[in-house]
């Protein structure tokens, strides 16, 4: 099931409590903001109406603080920070974004920026995303009949959801909650029943975990087994995103190249990838540079999307770009499809003041709205990356980059008097 794309959600200057803002740039070309001096850069998002001064303290100083941090994990000694971003010149499906990344190696941003302005030429990203079904495993343990075991659970699926639904009455509330059930057997009387959850614009690993310890005691007992794990599955295969970009070759001429040799290059590359694990891994890291940053910026649970990446990567039994590239006539076509799994309320944002203002800047009203984004800063990474691969290499760019990271980190002094005032909004 597809969800109504991005963009096609009321925008968040729709929320009366926002009116006075753009919630959202509507047009993600912001050309020069790279050159301009950071201050100048907040000067410019105060004056677009894109932050006020209070969410730009936040985001100054990260977000959080040390005190909440205390209340979130053992042990809390202080943050541990990374620098935030933005991503230019995104259209998605028809529409632009501004794109939050936390991230610290220098060139992902620039790089991303750099694809997005090529990719907007020819028409943009178009993005879709599945209903948010995430999924609970409940595995059951010494089952001896396996066939008996799978009649009786599936006779009893409407009232087994019936309960299910009991024990997430407020994503029942919202719209959400469990839906189907499935039986796998996975070994000799060893069964596992999956159980399959709309958790609406949460990310909903609490809300699946419920569920799973939920249903275990009854489905025990109509399998006559014992109860094993309960737990949801990181490979959330149900929740993907899946997002297009196609180029004219034009778009990618340089200087020394023709586009379509450009084109030849990155359609070569993303066979490699295709053909060789080796080369797979490296291919889909730079996919998550920009996915990651995405994630992170807006505080949602990067090792969950990792595991689920890469567990799709090799669904096949073989390791798997999860973007790929070809040529089509006079252009370049990529398609991206991975499983993301992410949320713009509960969890993490429910505390963090940055990532809801990250979400807020990007204009998003949808945990499908947040993965169309991702994805497609998924996409302009490894664009980016196959580009300079098949052209210069990544080093002269990268390197470039680095300096510029390292130079400016020598020349860092505490924060000055403005930047103290800030802080303490
Ligand atoms: C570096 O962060 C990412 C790349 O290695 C990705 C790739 O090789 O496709 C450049």
């Amino acid at each position: 099931m597809i969800n109504a794309p991005l963009g096609t959600s009321a925008p968040a200057s729709a929320n009366p409590s926002n009116t006075a803002l753009n919630s959202v740039s509507d047009n993600s070309r912001m050309p020069g903001f790279y050159d301009l001096p950071i201050e100048h850069r907040w000067a410019s998002l105060l004056e677009r109406g894109l932050l006020t001064e209070e969410e730009l303290a936040r985001l100054v100083y990260g977000g959080l603080t040390a005190h909440v941090a205390d209340g979130l994990v053992e042990n809390a000694i202080g943050l541990h920070a990374l620098p935030l971003g933005i991503g230019l010149n995104f259209t998605i499906n028809g529409r632009d974004h501004l794109v939050a990344m936390a991230v610290e190696e220098p060139s992902v941003i620039a790089a991303a920026s750099n694809a997005a302005r090529i990719i907007r030429g020819g028409g943009g990203f178009c993005a879709e995303v599945d209903a948010p079904i995430m999924t609970a495993q409940i595995e059951i343990r010494g089952v001896e009949d396996i066939d008996q075991a799978t009649r009786a659970i599936e006779g009893d699926e409407p009232s087994l959801l019936e309960l299910a639904r009991a024990a997430v009455p407020r994503l029942v509330e919202r719209g959400g909650g469990p839906r189907t059930l499935e039986i796998r057997a996975i070994d000799q009387g060893n069964l596992v029943v999956h159980v399959y959850v709309d958790c609406r614009d949460a990310m909903g690993a609490n809300l699946v975990n419920t569920v799973a310890e939920a249903m275990s005691g009854p489905l025990c007992a109509l399998a006559k087994g014992r109860p094993g794990l309960r737990i949801l599955t990181n490979l959330t295969d149900r929740r993907c995103v899946r997002v297009g970009a196609r180029i004219p070759f034009g778009l990618m001429d340089t200087p020394a190249r023709r586009g379509a040799e450009v084109a030849d290059g990155i359609a070569a590359a993303s066979r490699f990838a295709d053909l060789d694990p080796y080369r797979a891994a490296t291919h889909n890291k730079g996919i998550m540079n920009g996915v990651d940053a995405v994630v992170m910026a807006t505080g949602n649970d990067w090792r969950g999307v990792e595991a689920g990446a890469h567990a799709f990567a090799a669904r096949t039994g073989r390791y798997r770009p999860l973007a790929v590239w070809h040529v089509v006539g006079a252009e370049l076509h990529g398609a991206l499809e991975m499983p993301l799994a992410l949320g713009i309320v509960g969890g993490t944002t429910t505390f963090h003041a940055g990532a809801r203002v990250a979400l807020r800047l990007m204009g998003v009203t949808s945990s499908g709205d947040l993965a169309c984004i991702a994805g497609a800063a998924g996409l302009a990474s490894n664009f980016a990356a196959l580009r300079a691969l098949a052209t210069d290499g990544i080093q002269r760019g990268h390197m470039r980059m680095h300096q510029r990271a390292v130079a400016h980190g020598l020349a860092l002094s505490p924060p000055d008097s403005k930047a103290a005032k800030i802080q303490a909004i």
